[in-house]
């Protein structure tokens, strides 16, 4: 039977671009002004996490979750996102994956619409400065979106924009929170990264120069017959 796949949903911070590494940098920083040091072990499971989230779980951490009132850890993310816009200040094209344009291209051509589900308020400047814009027929932010992932709603407003069926859609992650949040939309989830973090994946890359539309297809075929 023929895959009957529509669309194309990617996560920004860590598949599109190293991002990733730039908001564990910049949530270091801040951890350490904190008194509350944290590891890459950590940091985990703040991927794919809103920023108002991923302080919480930083604070709890550190035992201080009831330490600041609700106007302080507001100064406090807006901390994180001044050192955070600071690191990305420099970011270009050179900047995305690789493989990434191919991989991009290889959707478009093969017909399929592209999309963007992304738990970043910074998506769409980190998008413009990357120089891909163009390739997504829709993206979803953060600014729009109520519940954070592993919720799955910012992966169906991103299908529903696309008109396209959650379960007609593949997503493409590197957080155990993000694909949980693709499975929990009914989507097929690609994984990008160690099976540690991604055993939850119905499919999973170490990185992103392997991701191939062939291949996926020719797994999403599999899982269907
Ligand atoms: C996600 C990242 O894409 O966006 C998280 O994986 C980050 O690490 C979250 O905390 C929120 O980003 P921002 O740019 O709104 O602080
Ligand atoms: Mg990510």
């Amino acid at each position: 039977m023929a895959p009957t796949i529509e669309a194309v949903i990617f996560d920004l911070d860590g598949v599109i671009t190293d991002t990733a590494e730039y908001h564990f940098l910049a949530w270091k920083q801040l951890g350490e002004e904190l008194e509350i040091p944290f590891d890459r072990e950590f940091n985990e499971t703040l991927k794919g996490v809103s920023r108002m989230d991923s302080l919480d779980r930083i604070l709890a951490l550190g035992g201080k979750q009831d330490a600041f009132s609700p106007e302080e850890k507001e100064a406090l993310a807006a901390k994180k996102n001044e050192h955070y816009v600071e690191l990305i200040h420099h970011i270009s094209a050179k900047d995305l994956l690789p493989g990434i344009t191919d991989f991009l291209d290889e959707i478009r051509a093969a017909g399929l619409k592209i999309g963007m589900a992304s738990a970043s308020k910074n998506a769409f400047t980190v998008v413009e400065a990357l120089g891909v814009r163009h390739y997504f027929d829709h993206i979803v932010d953060a600014a729009t979106v109520a519940q954070s992932k592993p919720h799955p709603e910012v992966f169906l407003r991103a299908a529903e924009a696309l008109h396209a069926e959650p379960a007609h859609c593949i997503g493409v992650e590197d957080a155990a929170a993000g694909v949980t949040a693709i499975k929990a939309a009914g989507m097929y989830a690609v994984g990008v990264g160690p099976a540690e973090t991604l055993a939850e994946s119905d499919y999973r890359v170490d990185s992103t120069d392997q991701l191939s539309l062939t291949k996926i297809l020719a797994r999403v075929s599999a899982s269907e017959a």
